[in-house]
């Protein structure tokens, strides 16, 4: 598959460090020092994810030059969707593209790379042309604003990516890994409340809903400074690549000192680490392309750039992909 396009959408509601620290106890020094976010956008409470991913599609699209009737495939990878029983269906038809099947995908931080790779298969075998991969969340609507260990690192926003089917030997997607450790769920979820209802006697049913993002900071940090730069040696290795010959490093931003860890393990100059944690936060699905987006906007992702990128989160889950960004036809 190629990289065609590219679009994203954050909302307008900037929320800095000190802002946060009106509402529990931080400082933008704490923040920044520990993570490197100054900043965060959050959505407005009638601003949706449907309607957030369907401005980052609209985006792509223009960037690619598609039509959206020429979409086949629609995947969103989401954590916090409109509806459970998918969200993608409604971007579908918020753009128009009445031809594509749309589905949505969950792998929290790591779903942007799982969908890319998803849709890559679809594309791969011939069976879809033309493919939307859209990160997307809004995890603002799952912290507890109440507890500082958590609240200060998430941000919401949304990010597309236009892929293409292409002669193999012209593919964006040189290689990829995936790993999940459900062993170690425990240490990040967003799980389900254990409420019940009584139905009949003797019968009782569950009730729906979630409780909010309970996280064990060092375990996570652990977890991602020791997977993302193994899963990546052992993709460039697969794939016969040095470190040297890569243009960026695209990780997925959860803090900037996981970013530096990693850099450091594969000598990246920093200036080759894309990086816009401080503007946005943790956007969890989304960071992966919002970031990408940027750096092809300004320029500093051109076509034919080789990237390795890492996405790692919740899950446990996690993956690398070597990617070559091609762009819109000229
Ligand atoms: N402001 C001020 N103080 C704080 C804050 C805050 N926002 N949060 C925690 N503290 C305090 C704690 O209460 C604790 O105080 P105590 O010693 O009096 O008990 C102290 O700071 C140290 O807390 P730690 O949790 O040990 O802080 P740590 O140095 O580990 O940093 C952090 C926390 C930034 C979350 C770090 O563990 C981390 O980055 N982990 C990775 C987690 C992550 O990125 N999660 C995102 C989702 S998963 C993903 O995307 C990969």
């Amino acid at each position: 598959m190629a990289l065609v396009g590219s679009g994203s959408a954050v909302p307008a509601t900037r929320v800095s460090n000190s802002d946060l620290s009106a509402r529990v106890e931080t400082s933008d020094d704490w923040i920044r020092s520990r993570t490197g976010i100054a900043a965060r956008r959050i959505a407005a409470a009638d601003e949706g994810l449907t309607a957030l991913a369907a401005r980052a599609a609209r985006a792509c699209l223009e960037q690619a030059g598609w039509q959206a009737e020429q979409v086949d495939l629609i995947v969103l990878a989401t954590s916090s969707p409109d509806d459970l029983f998918g969200t993608a269906p409604r971007v579908q038809a918020a753009l128009g593209a009445r031809n594509a099947v749309a589905f949505d995908l969950t792998a929290a931080c790591s779903g942007f790379l799982f969908a890319l790779i998803t849709a890559g298969q679809y594309l791969a075998s011939g069976s879809m042309r033309r493919a939307l991969v859209i990160g997307a969340d809004q995890l603002s609507r799952w912290v507890d604003w109440d507890d500082r260990r958590t609240c200060v690192l998430f941000g919401d926003g949304a990010a597309a990516v236009a892929v293409e089917a292409c002669p193999a030997e012209q593919t964006g997607l040189l290689g990829f890994r995936m790993r999940s450790d459900g062993s170690r769920n425990a240490c990040l979820t967003l799980a389900q409340t254990d409420l019940h209802t009584p139905l009949l006697p003797g019968v009782t049913a569950q009730q729906g809903g979630f409780a909010p993002i309970q996280m064990n900071g060092q375990e996570v940090y652990k977890f991602a400074v020791r997977e993302v730069p193994a899963i990546l040696a052992e993709l460039l290795e697969a794939t016969g690549t040095s470190p040297d010959q890569l243009n960026w490093l695209l990780l997925h931003q959860a803090n900037q000192r996981i970013l530096d860890a990693v850099a450091e393990r594969f000598a990246m100059p920093s200036e080759q680490v894309l990086s816009n944690l401080a503007d946005y936060g943790n956007t969890s699905a989304a960071t992966i392309p919002l970031m990408l987006d940027e750096a092809v906007r300004d320029g500093r992702v051109q076509p034919g750039h080789l990237l390795a990128s890492s996405g790692f989160g919740a899950g446990l889950s996690w993956g690398a992909a070597l990617l070559r960004w091609q762009g819109p036809a000229a």
